[in-house]
């Protein structure tokens, strides 16, 4: 299987500046990008910052002899995987909804048969008329995914909808409909990530060194495959996918708390976050002073949510993380039966290609059955589809397609 193929169209407002870097970011996951763009387009960027980006010329209009292809609007559109035009400005939006052909853009779109994405944007009165939100609606009942427009300043001064949403929303959105197969459509996951914080006074607290990638790459690699995930972290410096329900926490038991109240309902429970097993029994409520003596904390136990899960588990597939410095295997294996789970992640965090605060991972996967799969060093995005690979071929998740 080659490439993905996906045609980025570019339509002639002040956002389309912004489809350079759609098309610098989709380049770089591997895809095989192919730009078309309005005359008007082409007035407000150079079709040249696309050629130099895509590695293709660029397709302006239908009697081009450029490109090589005889009858581009039909070879073009039946080369893509995906359509998306960014922007789309509202008299593009008006031919497509009208069936128009009148330029290359409009032509292709005619003749393009599978997944179109579009992402309006253009002044706020523009985009409340009720002739384009008529438009829209048209379109969104053909199926065409509409990327609404964010809220903001716009370049013509007013203040309101119509800015182009932001260009991660939009690559996100590519590579969901890209992404194939969608095994967890219809299914909750809940995935947790980062370390718990727990606090001694206002300005200090006991955290740990996880860094939240892996639970990040699992709730990204979860909605990608099709489910509905939310995601319940320690502090981390991470952005959130932006479509997946975010629940920022700081201790263990606000995140016990949040992962409860999602627990009834999901299908799939991920736990990477590094749980801190302890807290301090009184934080300060001021400052604590430096002191001649030396200071005692005094620590108490934490709840441990996974062991919770695991004892109030009834249809949910509930999968571990072990992080370990020694005895990887074993150690896993006693927290796997301990915490009733249908499948653990084992590694090893003294390696300095794997565990905390680093984009790769290498892990041992341990089964109920005693099963055991050392899977070798992969990026973190790539283990998180590993893992879920795994999930999805278990039989109590095959169950709930039954
Ligand atoms: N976990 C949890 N609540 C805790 C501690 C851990 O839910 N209070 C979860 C983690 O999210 C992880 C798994 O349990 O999925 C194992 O965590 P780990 O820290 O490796 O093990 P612990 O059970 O805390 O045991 P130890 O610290 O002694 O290794």
């Amino acid at each position: 299987m080659g490439p993905k193929k996906v045609l980025v169209g570019v339509t002639g407002g002040i956002a389309a500046y912004k489809a350079a870097d759609l098309v610098s970011r989709l380049v770089k996951q591997g895809i095989q990008v192919q730009v078309i763009m309005t005359e008007n387009a082409a007035r407000f960027i150079s079709p040249l910052t696309f050629e130099a980006l895509s590695g293709r010329p660029v397709w302006l209009d239908e009697f081009s002899t450029a490109g090589g292809l005889s009858v581009p609007h039909v070879q073009l559109a039946g080369e893509a995987d995906l359509f998306v035009i960014v922007p789309a400005t509202a008299n593009t939006v008006a031919k497509l909804a009208w069936g128009m052909a009148d330029n290359l853009l409009s032509a292709v779109a005619l003749v393009y048969n599978k997944t179109l994405l579009i992402a309006p944007a253009m002044n706020t009165n523009m985009y409340h008329h009720p002739a384009l939100q008529e438009n829209l609606k048209i379109l969104k009942s053909r199926g065409v995914c509409v990327i609404e427009p964010d809220s903001g300043r716009l370049a013509c001064g007013a203040t309101g909808p119509g800015k182009l949403a932001p260009v991660e929303e939009i690559v996100a959105l590519v590579q969901w409909h890209l992404f194939q197969p969608k095994k967890l459509l219809g299914k909750k996951v809940v995935v947790t990530a980062g370390g718990t914080r727990e606090n001694i006074d206002p300005v200090r607290y006991i955290g740990n060194r996880s860094s939240g990638k892996m639970g990040f790459a699992l709730a990204q690699a979860a909605w990608l495959r099709g489910a509905e995930v939310v995601l319940i972290a320690g502090p981390v410096g991470l952005t959130p996918p932006s479509q997946v329900a975010f629940y920022p926490v700081e201790s263990a038991r606000e995140m016990r708390e949040v992962v409860l109240q999602h627990y009834d309902e999901a299908h799939i429970v991920v736990k990477a976050a590094a749980v801190a097993d302890y807290r301090v029994v009184d934080p300060g409520t001021q400052k604590i002073k430096k002191r001649e003596q030396d200071l005692e904390l005094v620590l108490t136990k934490n709840p441990d949510i996974l062991r919770e899960l695991g004892e109030k588990k009834r249809h949910q597939v509930l999968v571990g993380f072990a992080a370990e410095t020694e005895e990887l295997l074993d150690n896993a294996q006693e927290k796997l039966v301990k915490k009733n789970l249908d499948l653990i992640v084992a590694n090893d965090v003294t390696r300095q290609d794997a565990g905390f605060n680093v984009d790769t991972n290498e892990v041992t996967l341990l089964f109920p059955d005693g099963r055991q799969e050392l899977l070798p060093l992969m990026s973190k995005e790539a283990l998180a589809h590993r893992i879920f690979e795994v999930i999805e071929s278990l039989p109590r998740f095959q169950r709930f397609n039954d």
